[in-house]
């Protein structure tokens, strides 16, 4: 849009629609909205708005469309790619959905809880466990980010081996679409073959479609039995072998896989408090959680069994069980602060990518040589979801180096281990989406026929380009 065309917004008219509690103006309040959790980006918008209902959102998006005025909307703020981030013209105004906060209905025989956008994940988990049900979404922003933004995302985290990602646990949505009209589909059923599955569309959509303001989400049975064990492994085929053998003995007993470099466990132990490492000193690890309904599953047998065949096999070098839930989550900080670990040890780059899971230690052994070839001294901290194929393939900065001097190379980073993930049929982005990160990606990786019908979806459903403007689409 040409500039003399971007209009203002009129702060008055929003006042009066919002109310003092619903618009935030003052430099200082908005401050925190400015920027993303990694600090990659600073943006600049003249106002917060902060909606409490459905139907004030839907009348702000019909005031915002009326005067061609571009929103950025937020849950919890927590995007790894600058997803609600606004860009630098002032003129984005962003839209808070923290406020609609309220649990509209949990129903135990369903299975199912209807959460509005503002929920925060872990208050819909502990709404659930209250139930005596469970919401398995977990990953480490969960404290913090909203159901609205892990659905618009469509975010994974460290249960999607047994869960699926976001998408699989929606089963209908409330969206307020670019024109202020509101589209009431929050069914709550596990069959209904009636056209074009809409709900799908705004799920990891990232807000350029619409405002997801109301879901509801698939409950199931509670745990009654968990394990964890850190698992000190041979090398990364070994860290397959062994996830294979769960695998194979019970598939249903897997909650999660998840793989960590000797570096990371090493940088956790570094830079967190407390960070104790009860097997330190090996050069990969895995982190396995077990979990059923039943309450005579025998978890504790079955991962017994495992371990001992693995580590007759050369697999496992040496294994630290939890015996109580609070070392099952000390087990679990371990990998939970690894991104802040990284974060405290300087500058890092990430790389959220996913191959086939049967790929992933070719993954990292070539992304990690390719990068240390491009830049000799670089630290490799590939971690993740190595049960579902989500490796992140992150790289720390060579001990020594400036941070801006390493973030400069970025770009050469990203597109190194890309070009490892394109030989090995994977994604350049499997769960923290495109935001403004990677939507100069689109184009080399989604380009033609599935970019072309983004972009005309795009154009149907927000003709003035309103919708969270510079985000997902090139
Ligand atoms: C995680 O799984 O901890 C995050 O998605 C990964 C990251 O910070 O790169
Ligand atoms: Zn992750």
């Amino acid at each position: 849009m040409p500039d003399d065309l971007a209009p203002r917004i009129p702060l008055d008219r929003l006042g009066a629609l919002l109310g003092p509690r619903g618009l935030l103006t003052d430099p200082g309040d908005i401050a925190p909205y400015l920027s993303d959790w990694r600090a990659l980006y600073t943006g600049a918008s003249p106002a917060v708005a902060r909606p409490a209902s459905t139907d004030e959102l839907a009348a702000l998006v019909r005031l915002c469309a009326e005067t061609r005025t571009p929103v950025v909307p937020m849950g919890g703020n927590t995007s790894m790619v600058g997803g609600a981030t606004p860009d630098e013209s002032g003129r984005q105004v962003i839209v808070s959905l923290a406020r609609m906060n309220r649990l509209r209905d949990l129903d135990p025989l369903d299975m199912t809880m209807t959460c509005e956008a503002g929920v925060v994940v872990k208050a819909a988990q502990e709404a659930a466990a209250e139930a005596g049900c469970l919401f398995p979404l977990s990953f480490g922003g969960e404290g913090t980010a909203t159901i609205g933004g892990v659905l618009s995302t469509n975010a994974g985290g460290n249960t999607t081996v047994r869960y699926g990602n976001a998408r699989e646990l929606m089963l209908g949505l409330e969206v307020v679409l670019p024109d202020g009209q509101v589209w009431h589909g929050l069914r709550r059923l596990r069959k209904d073959n009636t056209g074009y599955a809409l709900r799908h569309l705004f799920v990891g959509a990232e807000g350029t479609l619409g405002f997801i303001t109301a879901a509801v989400l698939r409950l199931f049975a509670r745990a009654r039995e968990t394990e964890v064990a850190l698992c000190a492994v041979a090398d990364e085929e070994a860290a397959l072998a062994v996830f294979r053998r769960f695998r194979d003995r019970d598939e249903t007993a897997v909650r999660a896989f998840e793989y960590m470099s000797g570096t990371g466990v090493a940088l956790y132990a570094k830079c967190i408090e407390n960070g104790v490492v009860p097997i330190p000193g090996h050069a990969h690890y895995v982190l396995v959680d077990l979990a059923s309904s039943r309450p005579d599953a025998g978890l504790r047998g079955l991962l017994e069994a495992v371990l001992e065949e693995a580590m007759e096999a050369g697999e496992v070098l040496d294994a630290a069980l939890g015996e109580s839930d609070a070392q099952r989550a000390a087990l679990w900080r371990i990998r939970e602060e690894h991104p802040e670990a990284q974060k405290r040890e300087g500058a890092s780059v990430k790389n959220d990518v996913s191959v086939p899971v049967s790929k992933t230690p070719e993954l990292i052994r070539r992304a990690s040589a390719a990068c240390a070839r491009l830049i000799p001294g670089v630290r490799p901290v590939p971690f993740g979801h190595m049960g579902d194929g989500n490796i992140h393939m992150n790289l720390q900065q060579p001990e020594g180096m400036e941070g801006a001097a390493f973030l400069a190379r970025s770009h050469d980073i990203m597109e190194t281990v890309n070009e490892v993930v394109r030989e090995l049929g994977g994604s350049f982005s499997a769960e923290h989406g495109i935001g403004r990160l990677k939507t100069d990606m689109m184009e080399s990786w989604r380009g033609g026929a599935e970019l072309d019908v983004m972009q005309r979806i795009k154009a149907a459903l927000d003709p003035q380009g309103l919708m969270n403007p510079g985000k997902v689409l090139p």
